[in-house]
């Protein structure tokens, strides 16, 4: 039996993936800080920590032996969007830590219990081919998740591990049903859950999707920047 751990299994694509996952017969440890959603799955160990808490996190760690799992995927996530009037620098850190350091955290505790020829997986976002207004926490986030997807891939090709950067555009999950701009190309996050497995399976270092929403995303960004400005004063909400 293959084993795999998810982090933010307990809501939104993290929690399909455990369930589509478990369903195909994998052993599933599944993270989060609320694990009602996980208890009727089988084939699934819950761990309830907070990602932030590196001591919490070490001792659910601990529980796993090492060189024992097949896949790691870092899929935990938060946004909060900045008001630029008034810009939150703790609502900032929070993002940061939890989008990024708390990566850091799951990459010490966690490389070690992956085989060799095991999987990496990290969850960031399409967000990072075109900046989003009011999104500079989360952005920067998945910025810096991009980048270190990138430098993971090569150090860790020498313990044949492979790493894939998750790219989503947007699937409806309760982080989605916050936001309050329109969302083109939404996806169920069946769908999404599809996407990333077949691409974790073909081992691809990069699963961006859905392609419109990327192809659109990457014109805009490739317009001059005064263009993009005034493109993004006439979204009725200030949000592109
Ligand atoms: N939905 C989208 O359109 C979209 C697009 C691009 C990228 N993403 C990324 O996809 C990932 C999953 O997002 P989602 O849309 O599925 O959101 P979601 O439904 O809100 O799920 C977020 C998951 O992260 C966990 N989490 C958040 N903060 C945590 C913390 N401090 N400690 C432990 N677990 C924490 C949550 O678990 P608990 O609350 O139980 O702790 C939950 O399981 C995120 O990294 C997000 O940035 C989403």
């Amino acid at each position: 039996m293959k084993r795999i751990l998810i982090t933010g299994a307990t809501s939104g694509i993290g929690l399909q993936l455990a369930k589509d996952y478990a369903a195909d017969g994998w052993q599933v440890f599944g993270c989060g800080r609320r694990t009602e959603a996980l208890a009727d799955i089988a084939n699934l160990t819950a761990f309830s920590f907070d990602v932030t808490d590196k001591q919490a996190l070490q001792t659910a760690a601990d529980t796993i032996a090492d060189a024992s799992l097949d896949m790691v995927l870092l899929n935990a996530g938060t946004c909060e969007y900045q008001q630029i009037d008034q810009f939150d620098g703790d609502s900032f850190a929070r993002v940061i830590n939890t989008n990024l350091i708390a990566v850091g955290y799951c990459l010490q505790f966690l490389l070690p219990k992956l085989k060799p020829g095991a999987q990496l997986a990290l969850t960031g976002s399409a967000v990072v081919h075109l900046p989003f207004s009011q999104a500079e926490a989360y952005g920067a986030s998945k910025a810096a998740i991009h980048y270190l997807a990138q430098s993971l891939q090569r150090d860790l090709h020498s313990k044949n591990i492979s790493v894939s950067e998750i790219q989503p555009g947007f699937v409806d999950t309760p982080l989605t049903a916050r936001n309050q701009f329109a969302m083109p190309w939404l996806m169920t996050v069946e769908q999404a859950s599809q996407r990333i497995r077949a691409g974790i399976a073909n081992r691809k270092a990069v699963i961006a999707f859905p392609w419109p929403l990327l192809l659109l995303l990457k014109l805009v960004s490739w317009l001059p920047l005064r263009w993009q400005l005034k493109l993004l004063a006439t979204q009725p909400t200030g949000e592109l």
